[in-house]
């Protein structure tokens, strides 16, 4: 999830490029740069890290384009920082994305004669482009060289391209967000509208497959055949920061929002990592705990083979039996959270093979584990752990489905579910009328149980609500003495096997006359006659419906914070990577 910027006028580019770019750190900031064209050559700057580090002088020149990076293919670098160039350095691109069938790509491009200077997915568009403008001519040659490339590619995209030669620039998306701001004599484009609005608020919404044209007088836009489409022009109101946050009111909604895409990213990644073992050890802290739940249950129900999941800081001191033939798996957004890295360690030390699935590229988990596994959430700026959460469930997933050689039916419609679900949030009504609740419980069994763990841990870490999640089974051991009116149950009670054992928990909550907040599956109606609230989720497959009772749950957390009127992206105490014992 990388930053975009572009901009075509009368101005200087360079310092409006570096504004705006400085705008959009918050998807990433390993490293960032700019190409500017001006008479006949792109000049390009580069710096790893932030934005402020590119040093140098401004290049001269009134078209450009900019990037900052959350790195995916390649390691935070100068030479894997973005815009890329082609063989001629006439063509310059950035991209946010991932461009799946690259290395295909990329095979044919060198024995073509291509040569490459960087690791990333986004070098083979420059080449790519680059060949496909030799076969191309006219005032339409930009267009239509980018349309030819776009039918080789495979993947997510925004993407920007100038040329020494061409006073234009020419972009597409497909996935990933992609704005274009139309200003007088001068045109903007960006991953979103907070670089674009100091300077015009007049905005255009570009939908995947589309191509814009901008040049210093027009924007106009294409479809994938060239056919000139017309577009509504939006004016925005938002302030930068809304504009960095989607219009949401926060980092964390806008990234429950994110996750169809982050969803459709991760989808069929490549797993090929050795997996070859006679038990796994799933080991991680938090959130990312509870993702490790979840892969227990379908590794054992998939794949028939004996998962141990640990919390990191007790795995370390309880001398774990474990040694050669055993995988440890270490889960972590950041890469850095120091039980789980000394757990690794300790782990390696007693001679089992290890993999990190982690989400910050290069970080220590991730160099020292003998393999790794990247999940695509981007940046995750919240506290709160969200699209991390949901990108390492769907890694699990693979995992499960490749040792078991079984496919979960209906799993590659997550990213469609899961937006059709977003777009009808009933969870906030919901949330308001509880939000004066004195603490809450949180039930599910098998499968759901690790998902009332987490959001029993979402709604404490933002609502500062006292929560806890249970396995149902377990409610009347202990925990049911809590229930009363002003401490209801969320109970995730989703269509599968144990749904009517869930049923008897719920009314076992009812005649304790506490209240029942049911996360239930679409077309159950039997749920209304037990639950005093029910949201739904889409009816699937019952191993894929974690994902989406998290998202409610997820939702149910944010929106009961936002009553209460917390500091949701920062909550009190909390850092967003703990890289202390
Ligand atoms: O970076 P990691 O995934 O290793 O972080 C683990 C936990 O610290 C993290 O999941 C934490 O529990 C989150 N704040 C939960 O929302």
């Amino acid at each position: 999830m990388c930053g975009i910027v572009g901009y075509i006028g009368h101005r200087q580019a360079y310092p409006l490029l570096h504004a705006g770019l400085q705008c959009l750190e918050y998807r990433g900031y390993d490293s960032a740069g700019i190409a500017v064209q001006d008479s006949g050559t792109v000049h390009i700057a580069k710096t790893i890290g932030r934005v402020h580090s590119m040093q140098g002088p401004a290049l001269p020149g009134t078209i450009g384009i900019g990037h900052t990076r959350w790195a995916t293919h390649g390691i935070p670098s100068k030479e894997n920082a973005h815009p890329h160039s082609d063989c001629t350095r006439k063509i310059a691109v950035v991209h946010n994305g991932i461009i799946e069938n690259y290395r295909t790509l990329r095979d044919q491009l060198i024995a073509d004669g291509h040569k490459f200077s960087s690791d990333t997915d986004t070098e083979v568009i420059a080449h790519l482009f680059e060949s496909q403008y030799r076969h191309h001519q006219g005032k339409d040659r930009m267009l239509q060289s980018l349309l030819a490339c776009l039918k080789a590619l495979e993947g997510v995209w925004g993407i920007a391209v100038l040329h020494a030669d061409h006073d234009e620039l020419i972009v597409s998306r497909n996935g990933a967000p992609l704005l274009l701001g139309l200003g007088t004599n001068e045109q903007f484009v960006a991953s979103d509208a907070s670089p674009i609005i100091p300077h015009t608020r007049n905005i255009i919404y570009l939908d995947d497959l589309e191509i814009a044209r901008l040049t210093r007088e027009h924007i106009e836009v294409f479809d994938r055949q060239g056919r000139k489409k017309d577009k509504n022009i939006h004016e925005i109101k938002w302030s930068v920061e809304q504009a960095q946050k989607g219009g949401h009111a926060h980092f964390m909604l806008k990234e429950i929002h994110d996750q169809p895409l982050v969803a459709k990213q991760s989808l069929r990644i490549p797993i090929e990592a050795n997996l070859k073992a006679h038990r796994f050890f799933l080991v991680a802290c938090g959130t990312a705990w509870h993702a490790a739940l979840i892969g227990k249950y379908l590794i054992e129900q998939l794949a028939g083979i004996p998962v141990t999941v640990e919390v990191a800081s007790e795995f370390r001191y309880q001398n774990p039996i474990i040694g050669t033939g055993d995988l440890f798996i270490a889960i972590s957004q950041s890469g850095e959270t120091a039980d789980t890295l000394a757990a690794l360690r300790l782990a390696k030390q007693k001679g089992a093979r290890t993999l990190g699935i982690i989400n910050v590229l290069n970080s220590t988990i991730a160099r020292e584990a003998d393999d790794v596994i990247y999940t695509r959430a981007g940046m995750e700026v919240g506290v709160a752990s969200t699209k991390a959460f949901l990108s390492q469930l769907i890694v699990l997933y693979q995992i499960a489905e490749k040792l078991s050689g079984k496919e979960i039916p209906g799993f590659d419609q997550l990213p469609e579910l899961l937006d059709k679900f977003l777009q009808g949030d009933v969870v906030q009504a919901i949330a308001e009328k509880y939000s004066r609740a004195h603490g809450f419980l949180f039930i599910g069994r098998n499968i759901q149980y690790p998902v009332a763990l987490e959001g029993a841990l979402k709604l404490k870490e933002i609502s500062y609500l006292h929560a806890e999640g249970y396995p149902a089974g377990e409610l009347k051991h202990g925990p049911i003495a809590l229930v009363t009116q002003e401490v209801p149950t969320v109970a995730i009670c989703v269509r599968d096997p144990l749904y009517p054992k869930m049923i008897s928990n719920i009314q076992e909550v009812r005649a304790r006359n506490g209240a029942v907040l049911a996360i239930a599956t679409e077309g159950d109606q039997e749920i209304l006659h037990h639950a005093n609230e029910v949201i739904f989720v889409p009816a699937t497959d019952p191993l894929l419906a974690p994902f989406f009772t998290t998202v409610a749950v997820q939702l149910l957390a944010y929106h009961i914070a936002n009553a209460r009127e917390c500091d949701i992206d920062k909550p009190r105490n909390l850092a967003k990577s703990v890289t202390v014992e």
